[in-house]
């Protein structure tokens, strides 16, 4: 089925120049970015926003870092958008990520992993109203 997920270009991603290069890989894999916007989150939206995870020991470095440049942030929309999504992104670890892969190819770091996507439809549901109103989304 047609699906939408929500997908953040991380600070490390943005600070390299490397918007186009990741959202290529999108388009390249048949999804298509319905909504876009660049933005500049504080550590108290980054907090909210990675809320399940704010009892991990890397909720801090997780949230400094998330707030510490500007992100892109979009809907990607697509035939299984969720898990194209993150068969494009590889594994949170870069270290683990297969060639050819968002991650294997940009990512930094566990932490610094150049992308975010949601994992789930439940959760792509509330990270994408998150982020944007219905007006927004322009499939
Ligand atoms: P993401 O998909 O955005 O969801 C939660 C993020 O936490 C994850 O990607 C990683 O970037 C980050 N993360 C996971 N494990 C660690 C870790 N051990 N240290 C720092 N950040 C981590």
């Amino acid at each position: 089925a047609t699906e939408r997920t929500l997908s953040i270009i991380k600070p490390d991603a943005t600070r390299r120049n490397l918007t186009g290069k990741i959202n290529a890989k999108f388009e390249d894999a048949g999804l298509r970015i319905i909504a876009q916007k660049r933005i500049q989150l504080t550590k108290a939206q980054a907090g909210e926003f990675y809320k399940v995870h704010a009892e991990r020991p890397f909720f801090d470095e997780l949230t400094t870092f998330m707030a510490s440049e500007p992100v892109v942030v979009q809907v990607l929309e697509g035939e299984s958008a969720i898990a194209k999504n993150r068969e494009v992104m590889g594994a949170t670890n870069p270290a683990e990520a297969e060639a050819g892969t968002i991650r294997a190819e940009f990512a930094e770091s566990v932490g610094e992993n150049s992308v975010h996507g949601s994992d789930a439809p439940e959760t792509a549901k509330e990270e994408i109203s998150f982020f944007f109103s219905g007006l927004e989304l322009v499939g």
